[in-house]
């Protein structure tokens, strides 16, 4: 097998390619169907169906971070093994973004307004992750992913028990993630010192208020 080398204009160009796929095209997903694909949709309230859609809303942000972050951190990761690896994760995280985005449609509602600001950011961190070196930004992900995966207890306690489509999305998407944290832990990722995952959690913090109104 040839390994191809990429230049800076190239690897640039497939970086914008990628962020225009995830904030406004389809990306490339897995061969993997819809959770929710075989179960019937059920009748919410007006009031239920609004409130679904805005938690829908924030997971899909959520993967647009995720995406932009493993983006970031493929960048400048040393070790092709690292680099590798993490690749069916972030494959699959883009399997959640177009799961959360057609449960976002079938509730008739709109992504985030925000999704390139947040990409942006993501990715700038991610890379400063990958340049700190792969042990960190392997450590990064396990974190995140940590923290997604308790996010979503949350979703799941709120969502109602009636609404199993989009219930079944996000009980895939938090199995996922607890194997992409496995994943980055065994390629080598350090435990992030207890300020920087206060910091996380802070972010994320702000990304889910904003993503539920904006
Ligand atoms: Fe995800
Ligand atoms: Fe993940």
């Amino acid at each position: 097998m040839t390994t191809r080398h990429y230049n800076p204009i190239d690897r640039a160009l497939v970086n914008l390619d990628q962020a225009v796929r995830t904030l406004f095209g389809k990306p490339q997903t897995t061969e993997r169907p819809n959770p929710a694909a075989d179960i019937a949709d059920t009748k919410l309230s007006e009031k239920e169906r609004k409130h679904v859609a805005r938690l829908m809303r924030i997971n899909h942000t959520g993967e647009v971070c995720a995406q932009a972050l493993y983006q970031g951190q493929a960048l400048t990761a040393r070790r092709p093994e690292v680099q590798h690896s993490m690749e069916r994760s972030a494959r699959e995280e883009n399997d959640h973004l177009d799961w959360c985005e057609t449960r976002i449609d079938e509730l008739g509602d709109r992504k985030s307004l925000l999704n390139p600001l947040w990409y942006a950011g993501s990715f700038a961190i991610g890379a400063l992750a990958g340049l700190a070196g792969d042990k960190w930004s392997l450590g990064f992900v396990v974190e995140t992913e940590r923290q997604v995966e308790s996010h979503l207890d949350g979703h799941l306690a709120e969502i109602p028990m009636t609404d199993s489509r989009s219930r079944a999305i996000l009980e895939e998407m938090k199995s996922d993630e607890v194997r992409h944290a496995a994943v980055a832990k065994a390629a080598g990722g350090a435990s992030l010192p207890g300020p920087v995952k206060l910091a996380m959690r802070l972010a994320s913090k702000v990304m889910t208020r904003s993503a539920y109104w904006v």
